[in-house]
């Protein structure tokens, strides 16, 4: 099959994402290799988004292939109900791999579906009914995922499950919660205390967040803002849910978000890295007060792949490279380069605003003027930000492009040369946008 023919027939009998399938113009991928991708007539593309911010420890790993070969030899699926060697091992491996009392998992097929059944936990747990959830967010596309996602995705997709309450993060271009750390989180608490009182904390179950916001700004929370926040929900008896889809599995240079923060949620939700996509899976993991729980309850959730060997099989083996490859301490290391880099480019381009970067986790924000205006409205473009991607795509540099921003989020096994090679790409392209630039 030719290139054209693959994209004719892939739009033909394909619907794509979050898009009108007329509009979309794919990007033809024959394979893909490390930090690497490559389209069919051979050009290298650096994928410095990690497809979806999720291809973790980079594409066609050997160790995690070889070892997804031998499972699909052994097992590769039985149902929920069982007992298996993997689904024993990934669980006590994940019971030590992440903090605290979280001691205990419920397999899914992707984030989604994780934050799906952490709903249904809560709100069984707690016997309440409304979630707090915050703007700057996104939770899955699914109906009730959805609505927790404050995200202009929601918007067409409204109204969902009922009970959900939005709520501000203490972001850094909010300036009515302050411009330090300690008056962000101060303020933004006291707001959230007032706003428990007016909805009834006996009716909230959890709060959902994402440890550091992903797609909505790659946006660490300010110094104190999780310890203080874990301290309001306790005394209101609200759980609290970090998702940890995205930042999790090393991405911001610790094995889960929260960890930066000091605490440990009731529940914790993740997917992507866990297997860094080579398969889907998502976990809930649940406090072992929660657990008890349901031991004692039933759990009124299931689902078909609910533990899926083979996938479960290949999340051992990408936690194997994860921590032999030492992928987080990497990505720990390389935050100083991702912020000199970025620094470099906030000095020398006029239209770059701001980067934020936690691991390699980052984020690099245009502006329109001196007044640091976004080049593109919320949720709208701008021909400069569509010339961007394109330049970046002919450069051979694969990122996302949305609204004002785009993204920095390489392979966790990139190494110093190839991140600054990226970041060379994105110097040469950043003219399209200083030529949009008022002054
Ligand atoms: C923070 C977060 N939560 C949940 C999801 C949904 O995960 P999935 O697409 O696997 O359902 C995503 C996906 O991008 C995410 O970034």
């Amino acid at each position: 099959m030719n290139t054209d023919e693959m994209i004719e027939l892939c739009k033909r009998h394909t619907m794509y994402t979050w898009a009108a399938g007329g509009a979309v113009n794919p990007l033809p991928i024959d394979r893909a290799e490390g930090i690497f991708l490559y389209t069919p007539d051979g050009k290298q593309i650096l994928d410095f988004n990690s497809q979806l911010m999720s291809v973790n420890i980079g594409h066609g790993n050997p160790k995690v292939i070889a070892a997804m070969k031998e499972a699909l030899d052994k097992l590769i699926y039985v149902f929920p109900g069982t007992a298996t060697e993997i689904r024993a091992k990934v669980s006590a491996r994940l019971a030590r791999l992440v903090p605290g009392d979280i001691n205990t998992f419920f397999f899914t097929l992707g984030g989604a579906e994780a934050n799906e059944n952490a709903i249904r936990a809560a709100k069984l747990y707690t016997g309440r009914q409304k979630i707090l959830a915050r703007y700057r967010s996104y939770h899955g596309a699914t109906n009730a995922t959805m609505q927790l996602t404050g995200d202009p995705r929601r918007w067409a997709n409204e109204p969902g499950m009922p009970g959900v309450v939005h709520v501000f993060d203490p972001s850094p271009y909010n300036y009515s919660f302050g411009e330090s750390d300690e008056e962000k989180t101060a303020r933004n608490l006291e707001y959230l205390e007032e706003l428990i009182m007016y909805e009834g904390p006996q009716t909230i179950a959890a709060m959902f967040i994402e440890s550091v916001t992903g797609t909505n700004g790659i946006l660490p929370p300010p110094e104190g803002y999780l310890k203080g926040l874990r301290a309001l929900l306790d005394q209101h008896g609200i759980l609290l849910v970090c998702d940890e889809v995205m930042a999790g599995f090393g991405r911001t240079g610790k094995m889960f978000g929260f960890e930066h923060g000091g605490i440990v949620p009731d529940i914790v939700t993740m997917a992507k890295g866990l297997t860094s996509s080579y398969i889907p899976l998502g976990a809930m993991g649940v406090s072992d007060a929660i657990a008890q729980h349901f031991r004692e309850n039933v759990f009124w959730g299931g689902l078909t792949y609910n533990s899926h060997a083979f996938s479960l099989a290949t999340a051992d083996a990408v936690l194997d490279v994860i921590e032999e490859d030492g992928l987080v301490e990497n990505a720990a290391n390389l935050q100083s380069v991702m912020r000199s880099e970025m620094d470099r480019l906030i000095e020398k381009h006029p239209s770059v605003k701001e980067g934020r970067c936690i691991g390699l986790f980052g984020m690099m924000d245009l502006q329109k003027n001196s007044r640091g205006e976004p080049l593109a409205p919320y949720n709208g473009s701008h021909p400069a930000m569509v010339a961007l991607g394109k330049a970046f795509m002919e450069a051979g540099l694969f990122t996302f492009v949305r609204w004002s921003s785009f993204m920095c989020n390489p392979p966790l096994c990139i190494n110093e040369e190839e991140l600054r090679a990226g970041f060379a790409i994105i110097d040469q392209c950043l003219g399209v946008t200083d030529e949009a630039f008022e002054g």
